[in-house]
């Protein structure tokens, strides 16, 4: 018996740069599989989505489901249909759903399949911030109850997943396939020259993103976060690539013109994954409320500062760059003067974050869903 069509599920920026490394392996296995690509629709701008789908050669999807934006609900609600709709539409069966990260899509995907009885494996399982008031956590949560194959991108994972009871043979260690793209893509990245592009001094600046609910819909948040990132600009220049939310947000609240009224700041709109990932690579240290960035940072062996109180991700901070300063801007400006004074951790490389990880997931479902089939 075949393999039948595997559905790989993406939604949101994270996403596209956590498939690409997936998609190829899985095209290139030695017996090939029919994947199938399912674009909800969660991220839709331009910049959201399409340039990740030039930049990191994902092919178009075989279905959009387009789901847009609105409330938690409202877009959970719509994936949860819409993705039904296309298993129970599509010709072939689907054999298995893969989904990555921990965004509303991820979560609803997963639902959707496994109510029809679809074997789901999730990639980047067993994070945890031990935050439910952070949307992801929840998303995480629900998305590890109800997948098959839980694969592992870090080491703090495997023990998350035990702990609730997820029984070990569900739970496969492969690494981390945002460093695959990372690896992949860092050539071509550093080859834009994006610092002197902006004419700014190489590993002499600050990579900034900051998009987390916590951190910007918050009106006095938002506004002690301002006047942070302009202390920080006195001391070094800033590059901060704003995602829509966050854009909005500072509009909203008139802080734009205090945050351009620094000489320094250079405010930019979300950028591409090479033109995002060349600023972060010459950077002197990152300033992020993003997983993906503290992950990045902590591969390149950049200081990386999160403004959260938790981070889901803890083996950045053990083994790895990054410092989770949470609320405390103080301590935050104390570890830029730090790093200005070449006094910070250098961090060591982290298990598995090595630019095979999909191939290894290819390994794992190769070893379940296809030994599977051909044992039926
Ligand atoms: C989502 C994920 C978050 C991830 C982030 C990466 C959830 C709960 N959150 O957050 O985990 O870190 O993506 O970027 O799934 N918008 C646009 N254009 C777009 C997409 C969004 O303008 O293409 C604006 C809309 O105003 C929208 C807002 O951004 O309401 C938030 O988008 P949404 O996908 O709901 O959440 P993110 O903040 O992007």
């Amino acid at each position: 018996m075949g393999i039948g069509c595997i559905d790989l599920v993406v939604g949101a920026r994270p996403n596209f740069i956590k498939a690409a490394p997936i998609l190829r392996a899985f095209r290139d296995a030695p017996v090939p599989w029919t994947m199938r690509l399912v674009h909800t629709g969660q991220h839709y701008d331009e910049g959201m989505s399409a340039i990740f789908f030039d930049q990191l050669g994902i092919p178009a999807p075989t279905a959009e489901l387009g789901v847009g934006s609105g409330t938690h609900g409202e877009q959970t609600a719509r994936v949860l249909a819409g993705f039904e709709q296309y298993l129970l539409q599509t010709p072939d069966r689907s054999r298995g759903v893969i989904v990555v990260g921990d965004v509303n899509s991820t979560m609803a995907a997963a639902l959707a399949a496994v109510k029809l009885g679809i074997p789901v494996a999730h990639v980047e399982a067993g994070l945890r911030s031990f935050d439910r008031s952070m949307p992801e956590e929840i998303n995480r949560l629900v998305t590890d109850a109800v997948a098959d194959v839980l694969l592992v991108s870090e080491p703090s994972g495997t023990e998350n997943l035990a702990r609730e009871g997820i029984p070990s043979t569900r739970t496969h260690y492969v690494g981390n396939v945002m460093i695959d793209s990372l690896i992949h893509s860092l050539d071509a990245a550093r080859a834009l020259r994006m610092a002197e592009r902006l004419d700014l001094p190489a590993n002499g600046y600050a990579y900034v993103t900051l998009h987390r609910p916590s951190n910007v819909d918050l009106p006095e948040r938002l506004d002690r976060l301002v006047r942070f990132l302009n202390s920080v600009t006195k001391r070094i220049p800033v590059v901060f690539p704003m995602h829509p939310r966050t854009r909005q947000r500072l509009e909203e609240q008139g802080l734009i013109r205090a945050l351009t009224a620094e000489t320094g700041m250079h405010l930019m709109q979300a950028q591409g994954y090479l033109e995002s990932l060349g600023l972060m690579s010459s950077s002197l240290l990152a300033i992020t409320d993003s997983g993906g960035v503290q992950e990045e940072t902590t591969f390149l062996g950049i200081p990386c500062l999160t403004l959260r109180p938790n981070t889901e991700r803890p083996s950045t901070v053990i083994q790895g760059t990054n410092t989770v300063v949470g609320d405390d801007l103080e301590k935050a400006l104390g570890c830029v003067a730090n790093i200005l004074d070449g006094r910070y951790k250098p961090g060591v490389p982290i298990e598995g974050w090595d630019g095979h990880a999909a191939e290894r997931i290819l390994s794992v479902l190769e070893g379940t869903w296809r030994l599977a089939d051909h044992s039926s």
